[in-house]
């Protein structure tokens, strides 16, 4: 496994590389969610590179850009495992050199949800990848459908700006008791981390209720934040049933129906979701 930080070398390894290239887009702090899709990728790839960047972009003034958790060396322990062929892991002025000047914005499926909590998260996140898509020049990317919006965001711009590549989407990793997933789980207390599974288990209510043939958005809606009301750590910042393309609320599910939500618990800002098919 080859590690590069510059695009010189990233460019020079690229152009070596046998075809097609599968590329897994990470923040680092790797955990079983980002192993699973490099081995998608290594199965449906003949080279794969990871890359492993703290976006600063995609962090507003207030959140946890510093703070986010970082360990180069256990990630590249890991990708060596899982048999990653390079990995590009850049300083923040190798991608932003002074000057720079030109990002990526996505409009409608950007703005709702956490587009509307969070602003320019989304135009950060869309930059860096239309960057990490030229500068990999990927046949397949491979991201986890944990992060629901920004999977739409991508594949948005992806179609939008003709990038010649196929975005594949895997499901979610869980903790055997179903929380998600998440580097940012690290900052979870012991108590916390006991807490956390409620967002999943509200969502298991939710599919319950619509497998038994409940349609209306808004009792949906009110199922999750019942079982999230019954946690005293967790405090809610939205749940949303919603289109699943156009991620705008529902009144009525039509599946396919994209369930999400965000909830603090401690400084943790957790986010979840299920489709309903
Ligand atoms: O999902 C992430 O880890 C990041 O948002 C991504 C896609 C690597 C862009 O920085």
């Amino acid at each position: 496994m080859q590690v590069v930080t510059t695009i010189a070398a990233l460019r020079a390894a690229r152009a070596a590389m046998p075809e097609p290239v599968g590329v897994v887009p990470t923040m680092g702090f790797l955990h079983e969610g980002h192993l699973a899709l490099v081995r998608r990728a290594r199965q449906e790839n003949a080279s794969v590179i990871v890359t492993i960047f703290v976006n600063p972009t995609q962090f507003g003034p207030t959140e946890d850009f510093a703070a986010y958790p970082r360990d180069l060396a256990r990630d590249l322990a890991l990708l060596e495992q899982v048999g990653a062929d390079l990995v590009f892991a850049p300083e923040v002025a190798e991608i932003y050199p002074p000057g720079f000047q030109t990002y990526v914005t996505v409009e409608q499926v950007a703005q709702p949800l956490e587009g509307a909590r969070r602003p320019g998260h989304f135009r950060g996140v869309a930059t860096v990848v239309a960057k990490l898509f030229n500068l990999t020049q990927p046949q397949r990317a491979y991201f986890g459908q944990k992060d629901a919006q920004q999977v739409r965001v991508i594949q948005q711009m992806t179609a939008d700006l003709n990038f010649p590549l196929e975005i594949v989407v895997c499901p979610t990793v869980r903790e055997p008791d179903g929380l998600a997933m998440s580097s940012r789980n690290t900052y979870l207390t012991p108590e916390q981390r006991q807490a956390a599974p409620v967002l999943y288990r509200s969502l298991q209510a939710v599919e319950a209720a619509y497998r038994s043939g409940e349609r209306d958005a808004g009792r949906l809606r009110q199922i999750a934040l019942d079982v999230l009301a019954a946690e005293p750590l967790a405090q809610v910042e939205y749940v949303s049933v919603a289109d699943a393309a156009t991620l705008q609320e529902l009144e009525q599910v039509m599946a396919p129906a994209l369930v999400s939500m965000a909830v603090r618990i401690g400084r943790a800002r957790l986010i979840d979701n299920i489709l309903l098919t």
